[in-house]
C-alpha cells in the first residue's frame, strides 16, 4: 500500500496560507494536516473552522483535521461543515470521545483517535470499532519539530497488531518528527499515513515534491 503523506501547514508560511496550501497539494502531497489549538489541551493556539473553510478552495485533497482541543458537538460540526475530511480527536482531551467519534461519523466524516505518547495503548480498547484512523503521537502535541520519540515504533506496531487482529482496515497515521531518518522505521511498523510539518515546509530538498517523495520512498 502505499504510503499517504499528510504536510502539516503548521510549520507553514502562515502569512500566505493559501498558497502554501496549493503549493503542497501540487508537490502530490495526499492530505492537508490541519493542527487545531486553543492554548488549553496543548500550551499553543492556531486556527479555527473559518480559517479551515478559507482554505478549502485551495485544494481538492483530503482535509486530515488533528483537534487539539476539548471537542464539543458544536465545534466538530463546525470544522465538518469548513470542509474537514478526517477528524482527529484525543482520549485525553474528550470525556465523551465515543460520542465523538459516532458524531463524525455521523455527520459523513472520517473518525480519528489521537493518541499521546503518554497514553497506554488500553485507551484505544473501547474506540477500535468507532475509528477510521488512528493518529500515534510521536511527540507530545502542541508544537512542530521536536524530536521524535522512538518508543512510538512499538506502539505502532503493537496498534498495528491489534487492528489486524480485530480485522480492520483502521489506517495508522503517525505524527511528529517525522522525517527521512524516522520514516523508514515508522513504515515498517505498520503505519500507512505520515504527518511531516518541518521535513517537508522547512526541507533540506529545497523542493515540496522531493521533500514528499522521500518521506514516501523511504520505506
Ligand atoms: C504537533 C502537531 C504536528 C506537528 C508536526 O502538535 O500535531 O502535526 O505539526 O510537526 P513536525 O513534523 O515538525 O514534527
Ligand atoms: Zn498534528
Amino acid at each position: 500500500m502505499k504510503t499517504l503523506i499528510s504536510p502539516s501547514i503548521l510549520a507553514s508560511d502562515f502569512a500566505k496560507l493559501g498558497d502554501e496550501v496549493r503549493a503542497i497539494d501540487e508537490a502530490g502531497a495526499d492530505m492537508v494536516h490541519l493542527d487545531i489549538m486553543d492554548g488549553h489541551f496543548v500550551p499553543n493556539l492556531t486556527v479555527g473552522p473559518d480559517v479551515v473553510k478559507a482554505l478549502r478552495p485551495y485544494s481538492a485533497k483530503t482535509f486530515d483535521v488533528h483537534l487539539m482541543i476539548m471537542p464539543n458537538p458544536g465545534i466538530v460540526a463546525s470544522f465538518a461543515e469548513a470542509g474537514a475530511d478526517i477528524i482527529s480527536v484525543h482520549p485525553e482531551a474528550d470525556p465523551n470521545i465515543h460520542r465523538s467519534l459516532q458524531n463524525i461519523r455521523s455527520l459523513g466524516k472520517k473518525s480519528g483517535v489521537a493518541i499521546n505518547p503518554g497514553t497506554p495503548l488500553e485507551a484505544l480498547e473501547p474506540l477500535y470499532e468507532l475509528a477510521d484512523l488512528i493518529l500515534v503521537m510521536s511527540v507530545n502535541p502542541g508544537f512542530g519539530g521536536q524530536k521524535f520519540i522512538p518508543a512510538s515504533l512499538g506502539r505502532i506496531r503493537s496498534i498495528r497488531e491489534r487492528i489486524d487482529q480485530l480485522g480492520l482496515d483502521t489506517i495508522i497515521e503517525v505524527d511528529g518528527g517525522i522525517n527521512d531518518e524516522t520514516a523508514p522505521s515508522v513504515i515498517e511498523a505498520g503505519a500507512h499515513a505520515l504527518v511531516a510539518g518541518t521535513a517537508v515546509f522547512r526541507s533540506p530538498h529545497g523542493s515540496y515534491r522531493k521533500a514528499i517523495d522521500n518521506l514516501r520512498l523511504s520505506g
